[in-house]
């Protein structure tokens, strides 16, 4: 058998895989730790959940386009209220502050955390009336929709450059079928896809946030293997002589 495999690479060829493997292993690391931190706290509790998936996508919560309660619940009211109220407020302003929600749901909490200030304090919005918190959720959808559209391009260009990259080192491995090869070097390609396209979809509707989710692990999953085998093939396994 004459093929090229990763056992049988001279060590330049080695070091030059393995130096990329471990860095791009890291980043990968670091980027899972990110996310953690990032949109992982996104609802007060640690660990990511669906929430915090689809606030940290549904909308451009805390940057320059996100209304006026968005931005002030992440700066200078985010104590006000426990995490819990502070989400549900949150999570009303982004699906557009729905005035079917107002009355039941979200005036009580305001009422009740805000109202101390907000309904009592001369020269202070007034946000238990319904009209002057409509001021407050405004936003600009469009600007976001750009935001988007950039992330989602620079996303996929540079994620799946790296995956190429990995793959095709992967494709010098041994012991896995020709299927299980080719799925493993396509999953992680198939799911950037789908990352990208449910970023766009929890935009339209917050359940999409399992497809997040799914994506992020299905090539997270991938990609380990596909690291880990093509290390160990390296350097650790014996050649089958
Ligand atoms: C301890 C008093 C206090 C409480 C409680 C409070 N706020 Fe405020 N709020 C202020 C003050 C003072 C300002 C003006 C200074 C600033 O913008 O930080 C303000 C400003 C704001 C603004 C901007 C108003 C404008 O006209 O620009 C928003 C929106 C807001 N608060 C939302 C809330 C929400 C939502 C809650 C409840 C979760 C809340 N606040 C609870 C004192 C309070």
């Amino acid at each position: 058998m004459n093929e090229t495999t990763l056992q049988k690479l001279k060590l330049p060829l080695k070091a030059l895989f393995t130096g990329y493997l471990l860095a791009i292993g890291l980043g990968l690391l670091m980027a899972g730790a990110q996310i953690m931190l990032t949109h992982g706290m996104a609802d007060g509790k640690f660990g990511l959940s669906v929430d915090d998936i689809i606030y940290s996508y549904h909308g451009n919560h805390d940057g320059p386009n996100a209304s006026k309660l968005e931005s002030k619940l992440f700066g200078s009211m985010k104590d006000n209220a426990p995490p819990e109220v502070r989400m549900a407020l949150l999570k009303w302003a982004d699906a557009g502050a729905p005035a079917s929600e107002w009355e039941n749901n979200i005036k009580p909490k305001i009422v009740e955390y805000c109202g101390p200030c907000h309904a009592n304090m001369p020269g202070l919005a007034n946000i238990t009336d319904k009209a002057v918190m409509d001021q407050m959720t405004k936003r600009d959808e469009g600007q976001s929709i750009a935001t988007l559209t950039r992330v989602s391009h620079i996303h996929l260009f540079g994620i799946s450059f790296i995956f190429f990259m990995v793959g095709w080192i992967f494709s010098y491995a041994t012991g896995f079928s020709i299927w299980l090869k080719s799925l493993l070097i396509f999953t992680p390609f198939a799911f950037l896809i789908v990352d990208v396209a449910s970023w766009w979809l929890t935009k339209l509707n917050p359940n999409f946030a399992w497809l997040v989710i799914i994506g992020g692990f299905g090539y997270s999953l991938a990609s380990t293997v596909m690291i880990f085998s093509s290390l160990y093939q390296m350097w650790i396994m014996k050649s089958p002589r």
